[in-house]
């Protein structure tokens, strides 16, 4: 059985036990900061477990792309090494939300093995919690399962998302890839080996774990996950993942594009897979950075890159293998079609760069490798490769294990820290509402419509605690049934405004969102608020008006950006304010002054063809039909608003944010600047309405103000300036020759002034009005003029004192020009320096001049009698 038919194999069957087929989400998670990347098929159903959020389904299956590096469940270290471990594979899954829980969910996992892909029953083995006293029952006594193929364990039967979210224990189905393969039994001394193989986890979700404890989960839930990669390899008679079909091509392709020869080298498998994962997080939106999520992508890149230069590539080759990945599995993620041409710009650029410093890093580490007393590498190295080199610590852990070392990670902890009280202070610390502030349900959005709302006050909080009531002077934030207040989201600020009472008064200067609920943040400047108050919410409308204005003009932006300067350009980040609009995109070139010109006339046009906004509420199926643009990293329900703006659907994005009833309500868009902000990433920053105007106005008074010192208008403004360029470059030619002449003059008046020590002339003087370069000039004529001879001269003008010295060669043994300037720069305040032959500086004290320069002339005097 093929991989594809399994995946559709297992869809099928729970569609026929009336589940809904969800599609894959994203690798990032939507508006989950505590999630570093998608990591199992129920992380796109993480609120629906806990109860915040509904869908029309109770029931429901998926194929979801998953990727586990960095963060709690990471295998980056294992890939390679064991016949099962990827950064990047697809999990099969079924959920239930308060449907079906341990019973059922046993039943059809038994079921889809042993009816639909025949597994016989010998070969699967079964673990449940050590507590679980009632899925032991269901499977030995419903079930049938042999009491000699099955085990109950401790934590390995215990699953969770991460540090906070849902858990509950699970049970485990295993497959026994026969007696040839080394390993024992789970929960046996040797489980770790190959032989028995985990293929499906099924979670019985009964908690949630916060920073606070555990608490159990409104209804018990189930969340079940099987390896694609797993199933296929049983499915396909193989004993490792790599094996299976969908593996063979980019091995395959591995070794081609790296000269390799050995198909059993380890290495191969590591950059198999490791293009699979960089390939899709690029497609979902993340670059190679370094920070968070775009540097664990970075990681695997040079990860990759290390193990193909092992295997003998010498030069870029990880981005070639792009084209392999996209015939392979390009018709179950269209996506990765797309994107290709971009995926591999970015790849390619990363290689680029990292080669530079890779061969310079071996060296070093082969250095310290040599240097060795036992097997641990120290502290400091790894420290130095890390931050000089760009070997991220689990590429330096990567080798150091293939030449049986270990690192000294406490030492690379404290040259860590002690680079970052380099660097920086401790930062800021804000309080992280969307860990700390739990609440069931969610808060009536109503501001779409409305700039006021009656409300009721369901929470306070007071520096992150609830609290009863809050009073005059305190910081708050309040937290209401509804409310016309946005909250930050999708680069919209939140909105400010005033909660008022009968009998207080409370400023909102923020409104942010945790969970579903609208936190607005502020002080109370009159009165006290306790729970249960009725309140009337209202927004400063006109803030509102004008960020509904940004808003809306960086969509048409967005638009006529991809229509301008290609596809490729997508959305990485946006700031809407009430005063500008930010948008960070992915393009690798800048954008040219020509194209920002197009991309801003053609939004103008959009504007002043003043056509309604329209929105619509639908489904992202019909959605995506219609074209829309969907963000990265958005999370969007079943049900989605979408945005259509301009001439014939000039721009149409699914978008939760506020905007404007018509487009000539922007009244006009300027763009501000365009500048790169990372590798690949560009940022464009405009202005509209009252605020681009103020932005005319500026400017023309400007040049207003500069037609007026140059005598001219409006009209002529610009010849005047290019002939006042023209006639000053004129001067300054015209200054510098008179100047050389004046300096020749006064060289030669200047030569009578030398006075002999030695049979070498002795010249030190000051000029007026003579700048450095004439001062060179000058002592280059008098070296002539004087034969052997040590000059130094100053020029002073304006105060400042240019200083330059020359002596002829020969004599340079006996007298420095370096040393003379030296002292005379020093005594006048300044600095200066230079060779033997020739020195130069300047200082600013002008009126210590003449006495240090009779010093000098006692100093050069007794240097050369000696
Ligand atoms: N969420 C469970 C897992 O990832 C099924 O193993």
């Amino acid at each position: 059985m093929k991989s594809t038919e399994i995946r559709e194999a297992f869809l099928k069957f729970y569609e026929s036990k009336g589940h809904q087929r969800v599609a894959s989400s994203s690798l990032v998670p939507g508006n989950d900061p505590t999630l570093l990347f998608t990591n199992a098929g129920m992380v796109q159903f993480k609120d629906v477990f806990l109860g915040q959020e509904s869908r029309p389904y109770k029931t429901a299956t998926s194929s979801q792309r998953c990727v586990r590096a960095g963060g709690k469940h990471n295998d980056l270290e294992n890939v390679g090494y064991t016949a099962r471990h990827h950064t990047f594979f697809e999990m099969l899954g079924n959920f239930s939300f308060g449907d079906y829980f341990k019973r059922e969910a046993i039943k059809y996992a038994w079921e889809f093995l042993t009816e639909v892909l025949q597994l016989p029953e010998e070969k699967l083995w079964v673990t449940v919690h050590i507590s679980d006293q009632e899925a032991e029952d269901i499977w030995l006594k419903e079930m049938g399962v042999s009491a000699e193929r099955f085990s109950r364990l401790d934590e390995d039967n215990f699953w969770q998302m991460g540090d906070t979210g849902p858990c509950g224990p699970s049970s485990e189905i295993f497959y026994d890839h026969g007696e040839d393969v080394f390993g024992g039994p789970p929960g046996s001394p040797n489980d770790d080996g190959d032989r028995y193989i985990e293929i499906w986890n099924l979670v019985f979700m009964q908690y949630e774990r916060s920073a606070s404890g555990q608490a159990e989960l409104p209804n018990p839930s189930i969340d079940t996950g099987m390896g694609l990669e797993r199933i296929a390899a049983i499915m396909q008679g193989v004993h490792t993942n790599y094996e299976i079909d969908m593996f063979q091509a980019l091995l395959q392709a591995v070794a081609k594009e790296t000269g390799a020869t050995d198909m059993e080298d380890k290495s191969l498998r590591v950059v198999a897979d490791h293009i699979r994962s960089c390939a899709f997080l690029i497609v979902d939106g993340i670059l190679p950075g370094n920070e968070g999520r775009a540097y664990v992508l970075r990681r695997i890149m040079r990860r990759a890159i290390r193990h193909g230069n092992k295997l003998g590539a010498s030069s870029a080759f990880f981005y070639k293998l792009v084209a392999t990945l996209v015939k392979e599995m390009g018709d179950a993620y269209p996506e990765l079609v797309e994107q290709q041409a971009q995926i591999e710009k970015i790849i390619l650029a990363e290689e680029q760069q990292f080669a530079k410093t890779l061969e310079n890093g071996m060296a070093i580490l082969n250095a310290a490798i040599d240097d060795l007393q036992d097997n641990v590498l120290p502290g400091d190295v790894v420290f130095k490769l890390y931050d000089t080199y760009g070997f991220p610590v689990d590429l330096t852990n990567d080798i150091a294990r293939e030449r049986e070392l270990v690192l000294d990670m406490e030492g690379y902890e404290l040259a860590m820290q002690a680079q970052r009280q380099r660097s920086k202070g401790a930062g800021s610390f804000e309080l992280d509402y969307n860990q700390s502030f739990k609440m069931e349900g969610s808060t009536e959005f109503t501001g779409h419509t409305d700039s006021t709302a009656e409300a009721k006050v369901v929470a306070l909080l007071v520096e992150g605690e609830r609290v009863d009531s809050v009073v005059a002077g305190s910081k708050a934030v309040i937290v209401l049934d509804r409310t016309p207040f946005y909250a930050e989201a999708g680069g919209q600020v939140g909105d400010c405004g005033y909660i008022s009472s009968d009998a207080a008064r409370f400023e909102a200067t923020d409104t942010t969102k945790a969970g579903g609920h609208h936190l607005h943040h502020g002080v109370v400047l009159e009165g006290s608020l306790s729970l249960g108050d009725t309140v009337t919410a209202s927004i400063n409308s006109a803030v509102r008006k004008a960020i509904a204005v940004n808003h809306s003009a960086t969509h048409l932006l967005h638009a006529a950006l991809r229509k301008v300067v290609g596809e490729q350009v997508a959305q990485k980040g946006s700031l809407v304010t009430s005063e500008r609009l930010r948008f960070d995109f992915s393009n690798f070139e800048a954008v040219t002054p020509a194209q920002l010109r197009a991309v801003e006339e053609m939004v103008n046009a959009q504007v002043r063809a003043n056509v309604a906004v329209s929105v619509e509420l639908t489904d992202m199926e019909s959605a995506k039909q219609k074209g829309a643009m969907a963000l990265f990293g958005e999370k969007y329900g079943d049900v989605v608003r979408l945005l259509s703006m301009g001439e014939e659907n000039f721009s149409v994005e699914l978008c939760g944010g506020t905007h404007v009833e018509r487009t000539g309500d922007i009244g006009l868009i300027r763009i501000v600047s365009e500048s790169g902000i990372a590798s690949g990433v560009r940022r464009l920053e405009a202005v509209t309405g009252a605020q681009a105007m103020a932005l005319f106005e500026q400017t023309d008074a400007e040049l207003m103000t500069i037609a007026a010192t140059v005598k001219g208008n409006r009209d002529n403004v610009v010849t005047k300036v290019e002939g006042l360029v023209q006639t000053n470059r004129q001067l300054e030619k015209q200054i510098q020759q008179l100047q050389a002449k004046l300096a020749s003059a006064a060289g030669s008046d200047l030569a009578s002034e030398a006075f002999e020590v030695a049979g070498i002339k002795i010249l030190i003087a000051k000029l007026e009005g003579v700048e450095a370069k004439a001062l060179r000039d000058t002592i280059d004529q008098l070296k002539n003029k004087l034969g052997k001879a040590a000059i130094v001269l100053a020029g002073v003008n304006d105060g400042k004192v240019a200083l330059a010295a020359g002596v002829t060669k020969a004599e340079a043994k006996s007298i420095k020009a370096g040393d003379m300037l030296r002292q005379l720069a020093t005594a006048i305040g300044g600095k200066g320096g230079g060779k033997p032959e020739m020195a130069q500086g300047g200082g600013g004290d002008s009126a210590a001049l003449p006495a240090a320069i009779d010093e000098l002339k006692v100093w050069a005097q007794q240097q050369l009698e000696q």
